[in-house]
């Protein structure tokens, strides 16, 4: 009995301790989402729906390499705290399961709905690998999976692919579909190689092609990828536009995969871009963020954001162990009349305030002419709000500083005499694993003229977000110090800088309890 009871108890211990080694590895984001374990790409069939954010993501569950894709898939009741939950989809014989999204179909027109709730409809890509092996080029068509349980358990539906691809185009993939009131019919926006496809549909299983967008408008360094279009209204006016979301695979601003977007109206049928088809808008100037999408039937009607918080020149070798990948901050979508014209706003989205803790930093009208020690900690999780007042500034270069006892430093700052925010993870750590990750430093440009300049950054254990002028410049970088990052200056370079007003807060992991 004595010796069972032993047993039990370190069972027991283990059990435990295993429990708390669980989320606590090195670059293990603290309170960004990342798969528990394996491989992670795009975000997918984001929906909420009676309580729950529902997060599905490309997912391959036996490599840390991408491989043939499932949807891992997990819920949030705060856009901060995810509960993990089993797989959703996985691979059949039509192919894999590619990106795609979901929605609630309230009024069942798709006829799914078995029980009390509404039926949570998903809209993919299969990828039918034994297809692209075989030189075959109509290896991805759309097809649709249905949940009548909460998005516990899906079906495939029978008469699965609904758009098959009957012209052979080889890039034919990830769709966004969404209810379009004043025609009365689902809308899907696919990519096609270098543009978009728009079809309508009463039930989600019937699909008409209705126009298509994109062939000489934007950026097109690479395929264009993971398509979103959403109205938004431009703040503090009645006026209502339409924001299309557009990844492409190459060719983003600092190097490899990023998304640009076009602000314009939607007919019911197609796309009209209010900008001339040269402009080219960038959601983010960072290296990770890409194949971000908003979330279907969010309440209030908020348009959230995630994207994917890599870059595919690297994100199958970064030194991550056992999983690959993270996701962003949730991030909360406006549009802004600017003088140099309509713009798209990202802010974090007030549930990460959930996360703060001491507010360890917290000083008005301050001189920094050199240098100022803001924080030394032992773990590394904070959100910094830093504004400056330029007309009282001096300095051709400001930044803040993260370093550690091996030697590796990260910045994160302005450059005046540019006017460019940066990013320099040149120095930040590891960055043998791919001679793409960190060669140079990563520039945006600034948006805003405003003589206040305002950083609003928050720093997990291996990434950064910059929303720079309240959402008007973005930036996200990963990075991966030898050892966590313990100090934190702010550095004024060749003159004097006037912070009217810093306050920074230590973050908590969403671990921690
Ligand atoms: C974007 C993407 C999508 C595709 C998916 C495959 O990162 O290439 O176009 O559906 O990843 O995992």
């Amino acid at each position: 009995m004595k010796r069972y009871n032993l047993f039990y108890a370190l069972f027991i211990l283990t059990n435990s301790l295993m429990a708390q080694a669980k989320f606590q590895e090195q670059y293990r984001p603290q309170f960004h989402f990342s798969p528990e374990t394996m491989w992670m790409n795009d975000p997918n069939g984001m929906v909420y729906y009676e309580g729950e954010y529902h997060l599905f993501y490309q997912h391959y569950p036996y490599n840390k390499v991408w491989g043939p894709m499932y949807w891992g898939h997990a819920v949030s009741r705060d856009l901060v705290q995810w509960e993990h939950l089993p797989i959703a989809l996985d691979p059949d014989s039509l192919g894999y399961i590619f990106s795609g999204s979901a929605v609630v179909d309230i009024n069942n027109t798709s006829g799914f709905k078995t029980g009390m709730n509404a039926p949570l409809v998903a809209m993919f890509t299969y990828h039918d690998m034994a297809g692209e092996k075989a030189g075959r080029n109509n290896y991805q068509y759309q097809g649709i999976a249905y949940s009548n349980d909460k998005g516990r358990t899906w079906t495939k539906y029978r008469g699965n692919p609904v758009i098959p691809n009957t012209e052979g185009v080889k890039d034919f993939r990830d769709t966004k579909v969404f209810w379009h009131e004043p025609s009365k019919r689902w809308i899907v926006v696919f990519a096609v190689a270098d543009h978009v496809r728009f079809y309508s549909s009463k039930n989600l299983k019937e699909w008409t092609l209705t126009g298509d967008f994109g062939k000489n408008q934007g950026a097109h360094g690479g395929v264009w990828e993971c398509p979103d279009i959403f109205p938004l209204k431009v703040e503090g006016t009645k006026t209502t536009k339409w924001v299309l979301l557009q990844s492409l695979g190459n060719g983003a601003p600092n190097g490899g995969s990023g998304t640009q977007y076009f602000i314009g109206d939607f007919d019911g049928k197609t796309f009209i871009n209010s900008n001339t088809p040269e402009k080219v808008l960038w959601l983010d100037y960072g290296r990770d963020n890409y194949a971000g999408v908003t979330w279907a039937n969010a309440p209030q009607n908020r348009r959230i954001f995630l994207g994917w918080m890599s870059n595919w020149q690297y994100a199958q070798v970064v030194p991550t162990d056992p999983w690959r990948s993270a996701m962003t901050l949730p991030r909360e979508l406006s549009l802004k009349k600017t003088p140099q014209g309509l713009r798209l706003i990202q802010k974090p989205a007030k549930e990460t305030e959930i996360l703060r803790g001491v507010n360890f930093f917290s000083k008005k009208n301050i001189t920094v002419d050199n240098t100022l020690k803001i924080n030394d900690l032992s773990q590394f999780l904070c959100e910094v709000q830093m504004d400056i007042d330029l007309t009282k500034s001096t300095a051709k270069d400001v930044y803040i500083e993260l370093s550690n006892g091996k030697g590796d430093i990260y910045k994160i700052g302005f450059d005046v005499a540019t006017n460019r925010y940066y990013s320099d993870r040149t120095k930040a750590g590891k960055n043998d694993f791919s001679e793409k990750f960190s060669p140079t430093i990563h520039y945006a440009p600034r948006q805003s003229s405003s003589k206040k300049l305002k950083m609003h950054l928050f720093f997990d254990k291996a990434s950064v977000e910059l929303f720079a002028d309240n959402g008007e410049t973005v930036l996200t970088d990963i990075f991966f110090p030898n050892e966590d990052f313990v100090q934190m200056r702010l550095i004024a370079n060749g003159g004097k800088v006037l912070i009217t007003d810093m306050t920074a807060f230590a973050l908590g992991s969403v671990y921690a309890h």
